[in-house]
């Protein structure tokens, strides 16, 4: 297939929640009922950057196996003005067992940032997620625990200090349902709270100058998880938590209900803080049997994607944080790789396995253009 045919708008896609161009002074119910598409307009090639677009910066995630890949390289320096590590500056790629530790990958994440020209995001201080052996080692002896984890985020964010722009300080903190807290690792030895208020202040004594976030998931999907994670933050924030920052990672699907994304950002914002969409993606599977033509998926995800764009620019400009999508292309997805690959046929991101510019990549654009 040829770059200008791929970039074609699929011609059948049909109308999906919240599209912008070509649409103005037609509701939703209207174009639908006309027949009218979203992406039925010809289409630049190659399409526009969209961090020239945004007034904010554009991110995705990036590995090192990614960096060695011209491909992509191309198209993430092209489009994106900030970068996420995936996976290599998260603890577990960093602290090894004998409890030193081993930058060399992260280094080549920041050094990649650097010559590029790109924002550094950085992620992730302290998750659940992670407890590796030289933490579990110390499991329960609470002192040599909380140098631990002291020496190791002033070790971390002291190394990109004046690089790294900010920083996921804890991620998913708040129980799937939105019941409560984590009982993790870091919970257990320095308190269920307390360890977040401490990994804040480290995190400021590491660097005074970068913003420090703290970063959750479904925070759109599932309402009492919001809530539980707007009263954490309202307590962190009274006992002075120097958080500067809310990240929700957008990790959604095409069957999330029209208005949940743009209700989720409206109500994270009422802090008065910065927002970073940090890791949105929209996965075409989702627990709901359906059988829509792949066509009308797309479109119903760039509907999303056009939402979720559209929630951001609604926010004041000293609040547009960041706005990161989980990649770029869809083969370099998390969702295409185990455990989350399901059949492997997912298609969340906004260019395809080519590089060629998805509806939902037009989503964004379009949002952009029409809010500049
Ligand atoms: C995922 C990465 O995409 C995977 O490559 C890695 O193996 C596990 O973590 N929430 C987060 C991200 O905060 O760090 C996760 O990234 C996706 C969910």
């Amino acid at each position: 297939m040829t770059q200008g045919a791929a970039n074609r708008p699929h011609r059948r896609a049909l109308l999906a929640a919240g599209g912008a161009l070509a649409l103005s002074g037609c509701g939703r119910g209207q174009a639908e009922a006309s027949g009218a598409t979203l992406y039925d307009v010809p289409r630049p090639d190659p399409p526009p950057a969209l961090k020239e677009l945004a007034g904010f910066p554009l991110g995705t995630c990036v590995s090192t196996g990614l960096i060695d890949d011209p491909d992509w390289a191309t198209l993430a320096t092209r489009q994106c003005s900030q970068v996420t590590a995936e996976w290599e500056m998260k603890m577990e790629s960093i602290l090894k067992d004998d409890g030193t530790f081993d930058f060399t990958r992260a280094d080549r994440i920041a050094a990649f940032a650097q010559r590029e020209d790109l924002r550094l995001f950085g992620h992730t201080l302290v998750w659940y997620a992670q407890d590796p052996p030289a933490l579990k080692r110390i499991d329960g002896d609470k002192r040599a625990f909380d140098n631990a984890v002291r020496n190791y985020i002033l070790a971390v964010v002291g190394r990109y200090r004046g690089q790294a722009v900010a920083w996921d300080v804890v991620n998913e903190a708040v129980t799937e349902h939105g019941e409560g807290l984590r009982d993790c690792i870091y919970s257990r030895n320095l308190g269920q709270e307390d360890y977040m208020l401490l990994a804040f202040q480290y995190a400021r004594e590491a660097d005074p100058q970068a913003v420090l976030l703290i970063n959750d998931y479904n925070l759109e999907v599932t309402p009492a998880k919001r809530a539980t994670f707007m009263r954490l933050v309202e307590r962190l924030l009274k006992r002075g938590a120097p958080i500067g920052g809310i990240g929700t990672q957008t990790h959604i699907d095409i069957h999330l209900p029209p208005g949940a994304g743009r209700t989720a950002i409206r109500e994270l914002a009422s802090f008065g803080l910065p927002i970073h969409v940090s890791e949105l993606d929209v996965s075409l599977r989702g627990d709901r049997m359906d059988l829509r033509p792949r066509e009308q998926k797309l479109a119903a995800q760039a509907g999303r994607y056009a939402e979720v764009m559209g929630a951001f620019l609604d926010l004041p400009p000293r609040q547009r944080f960041a706005f990161t999508t989980w990649g770029l292309r869809d083969k370099d997805s998390w969702l295409r790789r185990s455990p989350n690959a399901g059949d492997g046929t997912d298609a969340p991101l906004t260019f395809d396995d080519h590089g060629h510019a998805k509806p939902g990549f037009w989503a964004l654009a379009d949002a952009l253009q029409t809010r500049r």
